[in-house]
């Protein structure tokens, strides 16, 4: 199954596995959030949520900046009709379209700030992922900012050993060992991290002038770069 049908169809559950699955997703979110330094008072913010999902990041960063103009963008229709009513007392508009698609990309005008967690993992191939962040480095104002939460793949075999057990060791909390078994092929399969160095060298190669490794927690990352 490719990915956009996957989310479709665990659109409602998504929220819960998430959780039993990622041991850190609620803090991880909320260190994105609070890494976000932008002034709504002098004009009107425009906020991109790359591969926004049901909308639970659009929504945490909205309650800090409720006079921001919002856009989430998912290919997944099921996950943004969740994101579309929770977030109906801001101003945001839903986007169908894939972050790998320049022209429609290019359509949604430009951005004060771009915001993304836990989507570019499941975009797979170093050439795809580079089309995506080339894309949102297109879709930001000139000094924009682009904030990313993501899984990272360990550097080397011993650190790729390390976030495995301990991923294996989080999930037996909920799961028995044949399913946790399960979950490890599965999402060795759907998700493709990249290491730290790789992120950022995908981040210089579009051109970002600055970037920094803002928060971490084993496996988890929050990158910032500058345009
Ligand atoms: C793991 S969910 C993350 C959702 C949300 N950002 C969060 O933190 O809960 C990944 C989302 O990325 C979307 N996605 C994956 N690849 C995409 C692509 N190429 N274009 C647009 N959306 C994509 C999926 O449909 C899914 O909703």
């Amino acid at each position: 199954m490719d990915t956009k049908h996957t989310f479709n169809n665990e659109a409602e559950d998504y929220e819960q596995t998430s959780r039993a699955v990622n041991i850190f997703f609620d803090e991880s979110l909320q260190e994105l959030v609070n890494a976000i330094n932008i002034n709504t008072k002098k004009q009107k913010v425009r906020i991109l949520d790359v591969c926004c999902g049901t909308g639970i990041l659009t929504q945490l960063v909205a309650k800090q900046y409720p006079k921001a103009e919002f856009v989430g963008l998912d290919f997944a229709e099921n996950m943004l009709a969740i994101a579309k009513t929770r977030m109906e007392n801001y101003t945001f508009t839903a986007k169908c379209c894939d972050v790998l698609d320049t022209e429609q990309m290019l359509a949604l005008g430009k951005f004060d700030l771009i915001l993304s967690s836990f989507g570019i993992h499941n975009i797979h191939g170093c050439a795809e992922k580079q089309i995506a962040i080339n894309n949102i480095f297109s879709a930001l104002k000139p000094n924009g900012e682009y904030i990313v939460l993501d899984y990272i793949k360990g550097k080397d075999k011993k650190e790729c050993k390390y976030f495995t057990n301990y991923f294996k060791n989080f999930l037996l909390r909920t799961y028995n060992k044949k399913q946790t078994k399960e979950w490890i092929k599965l999402l060795a399969e759907e998700d493709e991290p990249e290491t730290i160095q790789n992120n950022f060298k995908l981040l210089k190669n579009a051109n970002f002038k600055s970037t920094k490794l803002i928060w971490q927690k084993e496996y988890l990352a929050i990158i910032q770069a500058k345009k």
